[in-house]
Parts: C-alpha cells; structure tokens; sequence
C-alpha cells in the first residue's frame, strides 16, 4: 500500500509490512517462509544477491521475507527508516549497545531501575568485559549533566516507562542533552509501545522493544526489534549475521499479527490500568501506587505531554502496606483471575513480584539501591472487564493479614 505514512496509526497498524511484491500473486496477508535457503537460476543471481547489488535473500540468518514483512511494519509503527528483528528483548538490547560502539573502555549511563536483566547485562557481562556502567539517580544529587560530561558516554540507555517502578523519561529533554556530548541515545520503548510514545521523533537514535510484551500480546511468541536509520540498521544485520541472535519466521508472522491489533488493545489495557490503579490508591491496605495517570505521579504532566492524551501505559505497581515476601506471595496466591506469570503486556492480566521475578537476580543491595521492596508488586492489566480485575484484587488483599 502507498503512502502508508499519510494515515493514521490505527490505519498504518493494520496494513504495514503488508502485501510486499511477490511475483505473480499476491496473498492479503503476509505468507511465513520457513526456508533456510533460497534458489536462483544462476550463480550470477546467487552471487549478486549475497552481494547486495540485487534484492532478495540467501539464507535465513541473514533475512528473510517474513521476518522483512515484521521489520517493515514495526518501522512503520515507530516512523523510524528501518528495523531489525532479534530473537528476544535481550539479544536486541545487547545488540544496539555493540552497534552504538560499546566496547571495552567506553562508558554506558543508564537509570536505576531498568529492567533486571538489562541491569545485569550491563553491570556483570559488559562491565566484566571492560565497559564502564553508571547508573544514574534522575532524582539524585548527581546530575545526568554532571556524569555526561565527565565520563562522555558512547550510549545512554534509558526506558520510556520505566520497570517496575513506572517512572517516565523525558526523552526529548534527554537527547537534547546526551547528544552534546556526542552519546547515541537508546530508548527502551517496551512499556510505553509505539502506540503511546515513538522516541525517534524525539532525537533518539535507537529504539528498542521486547517484542514478547505489548507487540506480540498474546503470551505466546519471544521476540526483540531495534528501529533506527537505514544506516543503523545495516550495522545491527551485519551484527546479527555473526551472533545469530534472529527471529524465526513463525515468530515473525506472530508479531506481524500482533501488531494489527496493537492500538486495540493497548488502548483497553490503557483504560483498564487506569481504573486499577484509581481503585488501589483508594484501599486501606495498599501503600504506594506507582502510575504515570495518576495526579500524584511525579511525571503525570510529562507523560501527558509526551502520550498525547492517547493513554498512561497499561502497567502499573504497589506496595502492599507493611507487606513482606510472605505477604505478597500469599496475596499472589489468593489471586483466582489474575496470573501470576513472569511477563507483561499481554491480553491477560498478569501479576508479578518484582523482588523474586524480573529483579530476582540483582543483590537485595542492588533492589534497594533502586527502589524495588519486598513489598512491591506489579500488575500488567489485560483486556478483561475492569471490574472482574478490580473484584478479584479485592478478594486477594482481603486474604492478607
Ligand atoms: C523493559 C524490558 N525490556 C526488555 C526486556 C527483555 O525482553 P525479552 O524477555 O523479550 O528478552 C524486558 C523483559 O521483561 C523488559 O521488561
């Protein structure tokens, strides 16, 4: 379809990546090849193509058309020239940090409280590797002005919506800053989706998703992208073809379905997060709610400037007042609709302990350091009725002393 870009989002969703030439017929929607290799007539052809100086593919590391069809639409989602598919949020995290230039020697500034994995990635594997990580308190007495001009970080990693503790960025402000001092900025767009937020029209350089949450939505397919330039993008396939981090063609044509649906259901989970996190901050027994559509947030204006209105994020988190581990698990155990499931995003809303699930591996040191208490839990809101979640969060804190 031409000028895709021209409408609008919930349009582009449905269509994008969709229907790329393909001979004779053309199928509605977007067929999975799940062939390694591909043929041509002659050697020539062959030779051409691994070449680049014809289109088409060679072996399935290196691209193939589904996979093609996903990138294309996830692009198009995040109005960025180009994306990359990757086996999972992680390996494409891992992947945008080497194609920015992080090696050994160099700096990387992240927050907090990143996600877990993406903590540890940083401060054992890279750090162990001989990169200097930073972590940086936002609110701290050090300011991120300060760190960026000693340490002139090659990257800086941050979360549009932060996990677990659902603070937001302001990513305009912060690309503004970091690109001063000559640091490629890396937006961790998974919570926000590219429904609320599309970083790249704010002076980020690279925009990251775990494809495994909002995009797939359905609990059933892993998955990780990076939208940047064309030239970008080259850098992250070339990287890809050597570690082999890629993502399948049944999990690619998953993803392309997901995003259809994407506005939809963000949209619902949205609303539902919202009527969640309204009824929480009301209960006796809840302590702190952690929601960018609260008043109280400390970035409710940021995120309504940056979301435009179109939502606060569908996930939110609390503490249990005076609740320890035992507490919270037999909260999460009372628990008869919400899952109780180590993922988010999904259609299904999900429940998680963040202490012993996404930050289980760091130090109690490390939790503390950023916020993360025992008594905290996270929900990711589905597409249920609101009321059946709100009834059955009632009947489970009911259950705890
Ligand atoms: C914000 C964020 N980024 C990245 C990841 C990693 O994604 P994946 O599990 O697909 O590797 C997660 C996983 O929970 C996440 O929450």
């Amino acid at each position: 379809m031409k000028n895709l870009g021209k409408r609008a989002f919930l349009t582009r969703a449905v269509h994008a990546g969709e229907r790329a030439p393909s001979g004779k017929h053309t199928p509605v929607v977007s067929p999975i090849h799940p062939s390694v290799g591909y043929f041509y007539e002659s050697m020539d052809e062959l030779d051409a193509v691994f070449d680049a100086r014809q289109e088409g593919y060679v072996y399935l590391r290196y691209g193939s058309p589904t996979v093609a069809a996903f990138e294309t639409a996830v692009a198009e989602l995040e109005e960025g020239e180009a994306a990359q598919a990757f086996a999972s949020g992680m390996g494409a995290i891992h992947a945008a940090l080497l194609a920015v230039g992080v090696r050994a020697g160099t700096t990387v500034v992240t927050t907090l409280d990143v996600y877990g994995a993406t903590t540890l990635l940083l401060q054992r594997l890279l750090t162990e590797m001989g990169v200097t990580v930073r972590l940086v308190d936002m609110t701290g007495p050090e300011t991120l002005e300060a760190i960026l001009a000693k340490t002139h970080p090659v990257a800086l990693l941050v979360e549009t919506i932060s996990n677990p503790l659902m603070k937001v960025a302001d990513i305009p402000s912060l690309a503004t800053l970091a690109h001063q001092y000559g640091t490629k900025v890396l937006v961790d767009n998974t919570f926000a989706s590219p429904y609320l937020f599309n970083p790249l029209l704010h002076h980020a350089d690279y925009v990251i998703h775990s494809v495994t949450k909002y995009i797939g939505g359905h609990g059933d397919v892993m998955g990780g992208v990076v939208i940047s330039s064309t030239e970008n993008r080259k850098k992250l396939n070339d990287l890809n073809r050597l570690v082999g981090g890629v993502l399948g063609p049944f999990e690619a044509w998953l993803a392309l379905r997901g995003c259809k649906t994407l506005p939809l259901r963000v949209r619902e989970q949205c609303a539902n997060a919202a009527r969640v996190a309204q009824w929480l901050a009301e209960h006796p027994s809840v302590d702190r709610v952690n929601y960018p559509g609260l008043r109280s947030h400390p970035q409710h204006n940021l995120a309504s400037r940056l979301f435009g209105g179109r939502g606060f994020g569908g996930a939110l988190s609390f503490e249990i007042k005076k609740a320890d581990r035992a507490t919270v698990f037999r909260f999460m155990d009372s628990l008869d609709l919400c899952l109780p499931a180590a993922t988010m995003g999904d259609i299904y809303t999900l429940v998680l302990h963040p202490a012993t699930a996404s930050h289980r591996s760091l130090s109690t040191e490390e939790r503390a350091r950023a916020g993360i208490n025992e008594g905290l839990v996270r929900i990711s809101a589905g597409i249920e009725d609101a009321n059946d979640i709100i009834a059955d969060l009632e009947q489970a804190l009911a259950a705890v002393p």
